[in-house]
């Protein structure tokens, strides 16, 4: 492992002290480990690869009052600070701007191979059973409800809509998860996303009944 790379992680680890347990550095240790997975096929800078993996989230608007420069000021300063090249800052920045679920309808037309990778690796922990517990998580942290029969999903939220949006968790199953298999970019990723979409439809399957008793 580079240098960079290792004062990368201590810094995203002190940055992520007491983070939301779906957002926290176990959330991009895993986006990491991923990205380098899907990379092992799919090719790409590693440098930019690691780099987006790992400040992906270091301040995410969510929970910088909307804020989306923050993130990648500090990246700036940091990667600037480590003297990492220009080019690759340059390049990692891009991802971390673009790799947004919300700001899907704003992504650029031919993403680079690095961008695909990290995004792909973002929204595979985002789905499964992980995915599964970092909704509930994220729900029971803003103190939504799980589940309410006479709330509907909403679907095709404009981005505005989708962050201020405060429905029942499971809705966000409807709402993002369950879109996410169809919307991976790499082979490599959407391999691996189809068992873990099968066991958010099982999950489901069996919320629903174990909620009306019908079994
Ligand atoms: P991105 O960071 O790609 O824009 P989001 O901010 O929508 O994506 O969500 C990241 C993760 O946070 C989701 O995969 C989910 O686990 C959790 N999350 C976000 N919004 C909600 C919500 N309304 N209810 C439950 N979990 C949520
Ligand atoms: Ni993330």
């Amino acid at each position: 492992m580079t240098e960079t790379i290792q004062k990368t992680i201590a810094f995203v680890k002190g940055k992520l002290e007491g983070a939301e347990a779906g957002h926290d550095w176990f959330h991009i240790e895993r986006v990491w480990k991923l990205s380098l997975k899907i990379a092992e096929t799919e090719g790409g800078n590693s440098e930019v690869v690691e780099l987006a993996a790992l400040l992906h989230d270091i301040a995410d608007p969510k929970f910088h009052n909307g804020d989306e420069t923050l993130a990648l000021k500090i990246s700036e300063e940091w990667m600037n600070s480590l003297k990492v090249s220009p080019d690759v800052v340059e390049q990692v920045l891009f991802i971390i701007k673009n790799i947004s679920f919300k700001n899907r309808g704003e992504s650029p037309e031919n993403p680079p191979i690095e961008l695909q990778i990290v995004q792909d690796a973002d929204r595979l922990d985002a789905i499964g059973a992980i995915g599964i517990a970092r909704t509930f998580n994220f729900g029971g942290f803003k103190n939504n409800l799980m589940y309410h029969p006479e709330i509907p999903p909403k679907l095709n939220m404009s981005k505005e809509e989708y962050k201020k949006n405060e429905g029942t968790t499971v809705n966000h199953f409807y709402e993002k998860l369950l879109l996410l298999k169809d919307l991976m970019n790499t082979n490599s990723a959407k391999k691996i996303a189809a068992e873990r979409h099968d066991f958010m439809l099982k999950f489901l399957e069996r919320f629903y009944k174990e909620w009306n008793v019908t079994e």
